[in-house]
Order: C-alpha cells, then sequence, then structure tokens
C-alpha cells in the first residue's frame, strides 16, 4: 500500500501534488487495489450535468480487495472483533479467512433467492457481524445494497424501499439496544403491509430467540439457508462506476433521497482517508461507535478498515448501558488504539461526570476522533483531557452522506490541532468558500459558504431515480462547484471551522433531519392545519427540534402533544420527534407566503430581542403572541 502521509510537510506536498495533478495523484492510489480489468482513463467530469466518473474502464470487485487480497498475508488476523449489547456474553471475532467464507455463504444465499447484480437489497439489521457479511454479500455480487438506520419506522422503511425497489429486506427477530430489545421484524411486517410490493423474500437472522411473526411466502430464515451454502462463490466485476450502493438522506426539500456511491471511487477514497486520518499501523485495533444505518458506518467500519486490512470493532449497544463507563471498559479491554465517536456521545457521557472514564487506563488509545455534527469547545477539551489525558490527538473529521468519505479534517500528530476546527482538506479536496453570490473569498478570518471545486473520487453520483434533483441541490446554486450546504470559518492560518447547516436540515445528535420531512409528518395529524420545525441549541443533542404547530380545536394539552410524537415515531421514527412544541395562532410568513424560519429560529434560540426588520412580512403582528407563547 501507498505510504502514509508522514509529517506536515508531507501532507503539504501530497495536497500540491494532488491540485496540480489530480489524475496522477489517484492513479497512484487505485493502483495498489486489484484490478480485473485495469481503468483507462482517472476522471472525467463536469459539474453541469452533473457527471462525474472515475478509473473509467476499469473493473473490479470491492469484496475482492477488502478480504480475498488480503487472505495470502493476513488471512488468519481478525478482521471484526464484535462486543454483545451484554457485557458478560461472549465476543465473537472474524478473521479475514473466515469473514470471506461467511460472505461467500451469504452471497450464494442471495443468488439462491434470485438476487442478481444491480438488484436493490434493503438491510435493516442490528450492529451484529451479520450486518457487515450481508452488505460485504450483496457486494460480491453486485446487487446495490441500502441500509436503513433500525430506527426508523415502517412508514420510513417502506417508503425507502418502495422507491429503491428493493428485492429483498435483510433483517433480525429483534434488535438489542441496551436494556430494550426492539421487534425489528415486526416493523418490516407492518413496512410489508404499507408498501414494499418489490419485495420478494424478508432474510431474518435470530439474534434473540424471541417469537416473531411468520408468512412462509415470503420470510426466510438465515439459519435455513446461509449457513448450508458453499463458501466459494466468484466475484462478479464492476464497472468502476456500476452502482455499490444507494444510502437515504433527509434534505431542505420532499423526501429523503438516495445517494448514490459507485464502486471504484468509493474503494479508492475510504480506504486513502481510512489509512491517513486514523493513521492506522498494522496490528493497530481501531473502533468507530457509529451505526452502519450511517455513512460513518459504510466508510469507517466496514469498507475503509477492510479494504486497509485493519481489525475494527463493532459493538452492538448503547454508551450508557449497563452504565456511563461502558465506551471506556471497552476501550480498555480491547486496547483500542483508535477511537472514532460523535460529539453527542460525547456530551452525553460528560453530562454523566468525570468518574466513569477515571476507572479505566485508556492509555492504549492514539487517536481520538469526533464526527457527525460541530464539537463545542467544551466537549474538546474534555474528549482530550479525560478520555485522551492531553497526549491522544484529536481528529475532528467533517464529511457527509454525499462526500462518501472524510474530506476536512486534522491528521492525528501531523496537523496543529485547535478545538472545534476540522482544520485542512484531505489531499484532492479542493475546498472554497464562497458568498452568497458565489464569489469566492480568499482572505482569511472569513465565514462562507463551503464548496468543493473539483471532483474526488467517493462524491455521489446521482439521487437515486431522479438526478435532476441531485443536479439542483447540489450543484445549482454555484455555478462549477459543489455546495456542502454548510456554512464554514477559515481562520488566520486558512484553518476551517464548520459552523453547520445554512439550509432547512437539521442535525439532531448527529443524525440529519429534513425540516420538510418532519413537518409532513406532523401534518398527518388531523387537527393540525399547519406546523414548522426549526433547529434550537440543545445541550447534549447539539441541535434539538422546535415545533411550531397550528391546530384547528385549540386543544392545547399534553394529550395532544403526545398525539404528535407518535405521529412523527410512526411517519419516520422516533429520533425525529420534536423536543418543543408551542401550539400558535399563526406562523410569520412573507408576502409570497413562505414561512419565515429564520424568525422562528430566533425565537426558538430565545433571541428574540434581535429578530431584525419584520415590518415586510405578511402578518407582522403574529410575531408577539408566538413570542408570548415561547418554550424554555
Ligand atoms: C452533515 C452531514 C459525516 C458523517 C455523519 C453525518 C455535519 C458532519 C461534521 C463535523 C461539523 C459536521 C455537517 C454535514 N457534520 N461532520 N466534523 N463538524 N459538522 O453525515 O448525515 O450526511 O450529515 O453533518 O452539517 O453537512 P450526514
Amino acid at each position: 500500500m501507498t505510504p502514509l502521509i508522514s509529517s506536515w510537510e508531507d501532507y503539504q506536498r501530497c495536497y500540491a501534488e494532488s491540485v496540480a495533478d489530480p489524475a496522477g495523484f489517484w492513479k497512484r492510489e487505485a493502483e495498489q487495489f486489484v484490478w480485473e480489468k485495469p481503468f483507462e482513463k482517472t476522471v472525467e467530469w463536469n459539474f453541469e450535468e452533473p457527471d462525474v466518473q472515475w478509473f473509467i474502464g476499469g473493473k473490479t470487485n470491492i469484496t475482492v480487495n477488502c478480504l480475498d487480497r488480503h487472505i495470502e498475508r493476513r488471512g488468519d488476523q481478525v478482521a471484526f472483533l464484535w462486543e454483545p449489547n451484554e457485557p458478560g456474553e461472549s465476543t465473537r471475532s472474524l478473521t479475514y479467512r473466515t469473514l470471506l467464507a461467511e460472505v461467500n455463504r451469504c452471497a450464494n444465499a442471495l443468488k439462491a433467492r434470485g438476487i442478481k447484480k444491480g438488484d436493490k437489497v434493503v438491510v435493516y439489521m442490528p450492529m451484529i457481524p451479520e450486518l457487515s457479511i450481508a452488505l460485504l454479500a450483496c457486494a460480491r455480487i453486485g446487487a446495490v445494497h441500502s441500509v436503513v438506520f433500525a430506527g426508523f419506522s415502517a412508514q420510513a422503511l417502506s417508503d425507502r424501499v418502495d422507491d429503491a425497489q428493493a428485492k429483498m429486506i435483510i433483517c433480525a427477530d429483534y434488535n438489542r439496544r441496551g436494556a430494550k430489545h426492539i421487534p425489528v421484524k415486526a416493523v418490516v411486517d407492518q413496512a410489508m403491509d404499507l408498501g414494499c410490493n418489490s419485495v420478494k423474500t424478508v432474510l431474518v437472522y435470530n439474534n434473540t430467540g424471541k417469537e416473531v411473526h411468520w408468512s412462509d411466502d415470503v420470510d426466510v430464515w438465515w439459519h435455513d439457508l446461509v449457513p448450508q451454502q458453499s463458501n466459494k462463490c466468484e466475484p462478479e466485476w464492476m464497472d468502476s462506476e456500476d452502482l455499490l450502493f444507494i444510502l437515504y438522506t433527509s434534505g431542505s426539500t420532499g423526501k429523503p433521497k438516495g445517494v448514490v456511491h459507485t464502486c471504484a471511487g468509493y474503494m479508492v477514497y475510504s480506504c486513502y482517508s481510512f489509512r491517513n486520518v486514523f493513521q492506522y499501523k498494522e496490528g493497530d485495533i481501531y473502533w468507530c461507535t457509529a451505526d452502519v444505518g450511517w455513512i460513518t458506518g459504510h466508510s469507517y467500519i466496514i469498507y475503509g478498515p477492510l479494504l486497509a486490512g485493519a481489525t475494527s470493532l463493532m459493538f452492538e449497544g448503547v454508551p450508557t448501558y449497563p452504565d456511563a463507563g461502558r465506551f471506556w471498559q471497552i476501550c480498555d479491554k480491547y486496547q483500542v488504539n483508535q477511537f472514532y465517536t460523535a460529539p453527542t456521545a460525547i456530551r452525553a457521557l460528560m453530562a454523566q461526570g468525570d468518574q466513569w472514564p477515571a476507572q479505566y487506563s485508556l492509555d492504549s488509545l492514539k487517536v481520538l476522533g469526533s464526527v457527525g455534527e460541530p464539537i463545542n469547545e467544551e466537549a474538546w477539551n474534555w474528549y482530550d483531557q479525560h478520555i485522551g489525558h492531553g497526549k491522544v490527538p484529536i481528529v475532528d473529521t467533517w464529511f457527509q452522506t454525499e462526500t462518501g468519505g472524510i474530506l476536512i479534517t486534522p491528521l492525528p500528530g501531523i496537523t496543529d490541532t485547535k478545538p472545534t476546527y476540522a482544520s485542512y482538506p484531505m489531499p484532492g479536496i479542493q475546498t472554497i468558500l464562497v458568498d452568497a453570490e458565489g464569489q469566492e473569498i480568499t482572505e482569511n478570518e472569513v465565514e462562507g459558504l463551503l464548496c468543493i471545486r473539483f471532483p474526488w473520487p467517493s462524491m455521489l453520483r446521482t439521487t437515486y431515480g431522479d438526478h435532476e434533483r441531485c443536479r439542483q441541490v447540489y450543484f445549482s446554486s454555484f455555478k462549477g462547484l459543489y455546495f456542502t450546504g454548510d456554512g464554514a470559518r477559515r481562520d488566520a492560518d486558512g484553518r476551517l471551522r464548520i459552523i453547520g447547516r445554512v439550509d432547512d436540515v437539521i442535525n439532531v445528535s448527529g443524525h440529519r433531519m429534513g425540516t420538510a420531512e418532519v413537518e409532513n409528518a406532523i401534518n398527518e395529524h388531523p387537527n393540525v392545519v399547519e406546523s414548522a420545525i426549526v433547529g434550537y441549541p440543545h445541550a447534549i443533542k447539539g441541535q434539538g427540534l422546535y415545533a411550531y404547530v397550528i391546530t384547528q380545536d385549540k386543544a392545547l394539552d399534553d394529550a395532544f402533544r403526545q398525539e404528535i410524537l407518535e405521529v412523527v415515531t410512526r411517519e419516520i421514527g422516533p429520533i425525529a420527534k420534536p423536543d418543543k412544541i408551542q401550539f400558535v395562532e399563526g406562523l410569520p410568513k412573507t408576502r409570497s407566503g413562505k414561512i419565515m424560519r429564520r424568525i422562528l429560529r430566533k425565537i426558538a434560540a430565545r433571541e428574540e430581542s434581535n429578530l431584525g426588520d419584520i415590518s415586510t412580512l405578511l402578518n407582522p403582528d403574529v410575531v408577539q403572541s408566538v413570542i408570548d407563547g415561547v418554550l424554555d
């Protein structure tokens, strides 16, 4: 494999090289993989369509590079360690050799149920090794996986299944999360009742042994189908630009969109970024606490680590079960070297007190990572002092479902870190800040809109089934640029600090919510006339959801609030439940009838003294009544 970036000078050299000759730079990275047919051209692109292609003409299979390629040198090395939800239960470990055999068995099982190249498979599973086996099995035979986070509701699941026209759903009987056992097969059953007409098979892994409802015509037990399959399965050779996976994510408008990633570019960048961001060295134990339902889990639990031949830990449970020391206990137990988590988890554990990490040595740690939302200074300092004991570099990594991999981050031990700054772009990533008119801002010590002006291998190629939406959302705001939707600040040294979304996307505990999506869910309640959702600062979640609701019969009681929460849980899932619900008589609107969220955001954040000019509103008088009813 190519050498890791080794120093600040080396980073600067790599970065300069990647800008001067992107094709040459990525060609070298790509050539270390196994190709069934070498690529002819490294990159072709235009951001107007958009049309982005990498490693054109090549054929490969990501599982060959994740698994087969490593067998000779590290067949008996552990690929995945697995820690169960219950601390006392036995752990599991899969070597590269056993993982390959299991993936092949599962791949043959998918084939036995008629799944072929290009078919879509929705995966709705707990954090168990079979989840990674299922994903890799899809990739083995060229099926396109679409993981749906197991916290989403039956309605949300069936929407995604229908959009992707998936032929199969892979799930478990129950998920275990702390003290709760969640009946996920029952959610799949409900989703099947709501839609999912394309689904021919529901493959069910027996995770807890509890009773489930069974339909003989579609349901198949994993243990009845997978173990009896051959452990050999020839990989499907995929064109570089064939689909690898779809991952649904929320946007400012409409339903969640299916972000499409393709085989070769995603492979090259997830490996490159994993190795360099975590400075992974042979023998290290790496742990990312994300759920595979999000892009972080795809790139930095499964693909990146396996491509790099790493040993990666997967954890089934939650940070606070059985107590708030669980993460730190696991770090000591496995002697974790690189630990990667979200600011929400850090803040939640920080709130439980310093005595929890103090019980553990934590001295195996070499890198601490943060991802998913801005990390505030207090959380950064706590992470630094109480987990890193002041001597472990923190990497505040910025990326998105759409970017496939980490684009802005310090490199541990290499970049001089500064709290709350994601710092500098990775080699190959040409970030720029622009103003509202799309003019580049070249000075430092400024704020602007974060854009990227050159393609990178793991960028999204389209939004599934709706290319125009992809163009509209990401490529139409500013000509020739990919617009991230984030605002950023650049300091005097050129470091970037991500401020957060400038569109109608809200980041709650690192989970992305679209205002329109949550509003549509609330509006499903028959007594709701109209609603508006905004984000407001929340001590643990980063942002909380604040709902303003106009009701028909003004039954302003807690039972009605409860019904609204239920509607949201049913339509999207518990993660989208508003933290506060204020009943209002009207919503401030522009003359053209658009809700003025800027004003609602200020009120929710208790900055009502600083609303700016409201005289141009259609209904300025409504503002005071909203302020009068604001919730603490
Ligand atoms: C949005 C993307 C990155 C994988 C998980 C979330 C926010 C992400 C950071 C960070 C500040 C961050 C951005 C981004 N975000 N990482 N280090 N600092 N903000 O992926 O669900 O697609 O959300 O998360 O606002 O646009 P996602």
